[in-house]
């Protein structure tokens, strides 16, 4: 390991080590009842939950990285600035930050939630969190260090023929309003793949194809908090994380296409 890298292992083992005691709290924080606040519409929520654990997340960095800068859904998502100016993140250390990622499923008592914490280094990801903590599935990843889900080495799936692909997309959050275009692709793979499913928290979608447990993933109009820390995860993994248009993905692109590679263009071809 050079410097660079002994110092983002620590940086990690800290994000790990955070992201671990707010899980603990959000499992005591659910036995009661939820206060939930509509943001700009009815499926833009945030409840007293998702502010606290990103508050004390925040605290914590600030105690321990002062140098670091860090870029949060419910204190940044609010901003007047546009949508792509938040997706270019500024130079140096600086952390991203998802605390419940899949509201909606908490609210519904769904356990398909996570917190998400991504590091990122002069706007290029090299660190990623993404903790379940009612599964208690911590997916964690390192730029140049491995993949690994509660400690064990994560790799893709190896599937090569469509046919035998579980994918999974969601709905674009920041227009919320009739939107065939998730829709019709949704139709165009029926048929072709095994299946598709919108479950509901992109950062763990990002983790079940980098477990193989999914074949691959797209979604259109995520932030850079929805995808920074399963970016990390998922290429470690060996997988490939494009844009529409089959360039590297970006945290300013729009569109994210993520797979086992192996399926990489076949998903693609079917998206347009
Ligand atoms: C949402 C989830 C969801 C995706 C939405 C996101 P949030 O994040 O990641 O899977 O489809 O676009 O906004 O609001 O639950 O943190
Ligand atoms: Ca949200
Ligand atoms: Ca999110
Ligand atoms: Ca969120």
């Amino acid at each position: 390991m050079n410097e660079q890298q002994k110092y983002e292992d620590a940086v990690m083992q800290d994000a790990i080590r955070y992201v671990k005691d707010t899980g603990k709290l959000i499992m005591e924080l659910m036995k009661m009842p939820l206060q939930i606040q509509e943001k700009k519409n009815q499926a833009d929520l945030v409840t007293e939950v998702d502010v606290r654990i990103e508050h004390l997340l925040r605290n914590q960095i600030h105690r321990d990285y002062p140098d670091h800068w860090i870029l949060s859904e419910e204190t940044d998502g609010g901003r007047e600035d546009s949508h792509h100016a938040l997706k270019q993140p500024p130079a140096g250390y600086g952390w991203i930050i998802d605390p419940v990622d899949g509201t909606i499923n908490f609210i519904h008592n769904i356990a398909h939630f996570a917190i998400s914490v991504g590091i990122v280094k002069d706007g290029i990801p090299v660190g990623g969190v993404v903790y379940n903590p009612v599964t208690d599935e911590l997916y964690s990843g390192r730029k140049q260090g491995g993949a690994f889900l509660n400690g064990r080495p994560l790799h893709v799936g190896r599937e090569q023929d469509i046919a035998q692909a579980l994918l999974a997309t969601g709905f674009r959050a920041i227009d919320w309003k009739p939107n065939s275009v998730v829709v019709e692709q949704i139709g165009r793979m029926t048929g072709k793949v095994r299946s598709v499913r919108i479950m509901g928290a992109a950062s763990l979608d990002l983790c079940l194809v980098a477990s193989g447990r999914l074949s691959g993933f797209w979604h259109d109009g995520l932030y850079p908090w929805d995808v920074t820390a399963g970016m990390v995860i998922l290429q470690e993994a060996g997988g490939e994380l494009t844009n529409a248009a089959g360039k590297p993905f970006a945290l300013s692109d729009d569109t994210l296409v993520a797979s086992n590679s192996f399926l990489h263009q076949e998903i693609l071809s079917l998206l347009v």
